[in-house]
């Protein structure tokens, strides 16, 4: 089946369901020599941190190419594009905006605009700005407070250009692959450092909703989190409650305390060095109102009891992906229905969902089965969810077109558009035709 199919009936065949492409600053734009200097950019020149020992210098190359790619977005007939504000592309040292920085962004926010495509502007994508960095970073409370005035200004500047604002994407993965394995920039290990990054990331979250409440009040204002839903290995109570503190330590730690102002309870059995530092008012300000979820999947884990550490995490296990992700569209369904059950959530996005695979382009054309086979499973698990209760209103393909893969350099290719990255060519692949296909025969 070269299509995807969605039954009949299904919500997700609404006009009024919305369909987009999502991409990221750092990963795709390249032109690293007009911006700061990034935590990514440091990283990367940190020899054996990077798989391919690639940058983001060149990347796409979209802040040159940037017309030509919103074209092809259109062309695809999405509803929507998810990008990312680069933050030290658009501000300076001395913390005023860069006005070339916010023009590139304004420029492609009117050709949205004028094409019809709502904009889903990230603000965080992980690029913190370097100097930042070197003042503690997200282990350093006074980043929470950057983070809101760059926040203030870029909101202030973008007026209503925006239709939805997401302050940060996946802070799991800036504060425990970042400052807690150290296997994202900046590159920090240590258990007593995760936790304190991560408090500082959520309360930048709430400070950032509070001020896109005030500059954005008509914008759709939220967070985007990734989820990796935990499985046990086997039934037994001690497997169950290994599990279930993978659950608490990796998803709901994010979760929980944005729903509903408080950490998981697992908190308490933290030694006291590993806790966040929590002042007063900080949970009230993380947990604001928001007007929608957005939820990144891509695959689940194993879990069993270990006898030395709180869990241990299993390998993955077949089917998986180019990049070792087991492939469970179940746990997509399952994830949406056990939020919808624990919490009391606002309309969900699916804000990335998608599968590196082993892509080759023959005669320009890249005949990609098995990212079609995993769109197909995931997006009938969307639908799974809506019948089961759980409001829906958007999917974003993860990602546009191949990029820059963190710690995969660009060895790793997740877009539904191939790029060559001698030439720079792109060339819609099979599943981007199947997604178009399926967005504009509703
Ligand atoms: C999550 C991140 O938001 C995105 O930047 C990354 O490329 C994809 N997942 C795939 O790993």
């Amino acid at each position: 089946m070269t299509q995807l199919t969605l039954p009949k009936n299904s919500p997700m065949l609404s006009k009024d369901f919305i369909y987009g492409v999502a991409t990221a600053s750092f990963q795709i734009e390249g032109s690293a020599d007009k911006r700061l200097p990034c935590i990514w950019d440091t990283f990367c020149a940190t020899p054996g941190k990077i798989a391919d020992n690639s940058n983001g210098e060149r990347a796409c190359e979209h802040v040159i190419k940037w017309r030509e790619d919103i074209a092809l977005i259109d062309s695809l007939g999405v509803d929507a594009y998810r990008l990312s504000i680069s933050w030290p592309r658009v501000i300076t040292l001395d913390g005023t905006l860069n006005h070339d920085g916010v023009k590139f962004y304004t420029d492609i926010l009117d050709e949205l605009a004028r094409r019809n495509i709502k904009a889903f502007v990230t603000l965080y994508h992980w690029d913190l700005p370097q100097h930042l960095e070197d003042k503690g970073g997200w282990l350093n409370r006074e980043t929470a407070f950057e983070f809101e005035r760059y926040v203030d200004l870029i909101s202030k500047a973008f007026g209503n250009k925006v239709y939805s604002y997401a302050t940060l994407n996946e802070p799991f993965c800036s504060s425990y692959l970042g400052y807690e394995i150290g296997v994202h920039a900046p590159g920090i290990k240590g258990r007593e450092f995760g936790r304190k990054a991560a408090h500082h990331l959520l309360l930048a979250h709430g400070l950032a909703m509070k001020v896109l409440n005030k500059n954005s009040p008509h914008a759709l204002n939220g967070i985007v989190l990734n989820f990796t839903p935990c499985y046990p290995v086997t039934q037994s109570d001690a497997d169950l409650a290994a599990t279930a503190f993978a659950d608490d330590y990796i998803n709901q730690w994010y979760m929980k305390p944005v729903m509903t102002g408080a950490y998981p309870d697992i908190i308490e059995q933290l030694p006291e060095a590993h806790k966040p530092d929590i002042l007063p008012g900080d949970m009230e300000t993380i947990a604001q109102p928001l007007d929608f979820l957005g939820v990144n999947f891509y695959t689940r884990l194993h879990y069993q009891a270990s006898e030395t550490d709180y869990y241990e995490e299993m390998p993955h296990q077949a089917p998986m992906t180019d990049i070792g992700w087991e492939i469970y569209p179940k746990a997509l369904t399952e994830l949406l229905v056990s939020l919808h059950e624990k919490y009391q959530l606002p309309p969900v996005f699916i804000t990335e969902n998608g599968a590196a695979m082993d892509d080759k382009m023959i005669n320009s054309e890249v005949h990609d089965q098995d990212r079609i086979d995993y769109y197909n499973s995931h997006l009938n698990a969307v639908n799974d969810a809506m019948e089961q209760g759980v409001t829906v209103s958007g999917y974003f393909a993860w990602s546009l077109m191949d990029n820059f893969e963190w710690a995969e350099g660009y060895s790793k290719r997740f877009g539904i558009v191939y790029v060559d990255y001698v030439t720079q060519q792109r060339v819609i692949k099979d599943s981007g035709n199947a997604y178009s296909h399926l967005i504009k025969n509703r």
